[in-house]
């Protein structure tokens, strides 16, 4: 199984522009990216604070969707209980290894992390990425959301660096 974190940042490292929620600000070119590229993940996973900031739309294509999972963290599943749909729109309080062993006993292959910044920083801190995929966009925000949460000293390896357009750019990491 891949796990992969897939996020777009301002230079300055954040994933919000100031306190706005979502991620509005993305280039076009990452947009058309980011949507064909989680259309080859059958399992998104994300913090509650994502899942609001996209609610309608995510519940919408869960509801809708047999073939992918949507498992969204949070610490009072039981507030989502109307919302949850077995196998398609599921919400947890499990520590993130043990949701992924869950993920895979369904057979997904390829699980995309979604953020945000409390989601990125606890999968990173407990090396479970096997990628992380950042999308750079030429903007300084000088406040938002930071894109992984608490203290880390993580080291990461470049692997590839592509332009999605002239000012932006998808580089891709292998945390050491
Ligand atoms: N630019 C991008 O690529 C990008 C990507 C993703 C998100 N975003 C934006 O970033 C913002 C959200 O980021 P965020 O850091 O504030 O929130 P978040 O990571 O999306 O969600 C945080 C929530 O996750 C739950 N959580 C955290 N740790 C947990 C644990 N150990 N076990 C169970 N649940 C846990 C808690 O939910 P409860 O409070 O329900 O307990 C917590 O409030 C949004 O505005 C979103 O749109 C941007």
């Amino acid at each position: 199984m891949e796990v992969i974190g897939i996020v777009a940042i301002s230079l300055d490292g954040f994933i919000t522009q100031g306190n706005k929620p979502g991620s509005a600000f993305t280039s076009a070119a990452d947009k058309v990216w980011f949507s064909q590229t989680l259309e080859t993940f059958s399992a998104h996973l994300m913090g509650s604070v994502t899942f609001a900031a996209e609610r309608e739309t995510i519940t919408r294509a869960a509801h809708n969707t047999s073939s992918k999972i949507r498992l969204v963290f949070t610490r009072s599943p039981g507030k989502y209980r109307s919302l949850a749909r077995p196998g398609r729109l599921e919400f947890t309080d499990a520590p993130p290894a043990d949701a992924l062993r869950y993920i895979r006993a369904l057979g997904h292959e390829r699980v995309a992390v979604l953020g945000g910044g409390q989601i990125y920083g606890l999968f990173l801190k407990e090396n479970l990425l096997d990628e992380l995929w950042v999308t750079l966009e030429a903007k300084v925000f000088g406040s938002g959301t930071p894109v992984f949460a608490g203290e880390h000293r993580k080291n990461l390896k470049l692997i590839e660096v592509a332009n999605l357009d002239p000012n932006t750019l998808l580089i891709k990491y292998k945390p050491e």
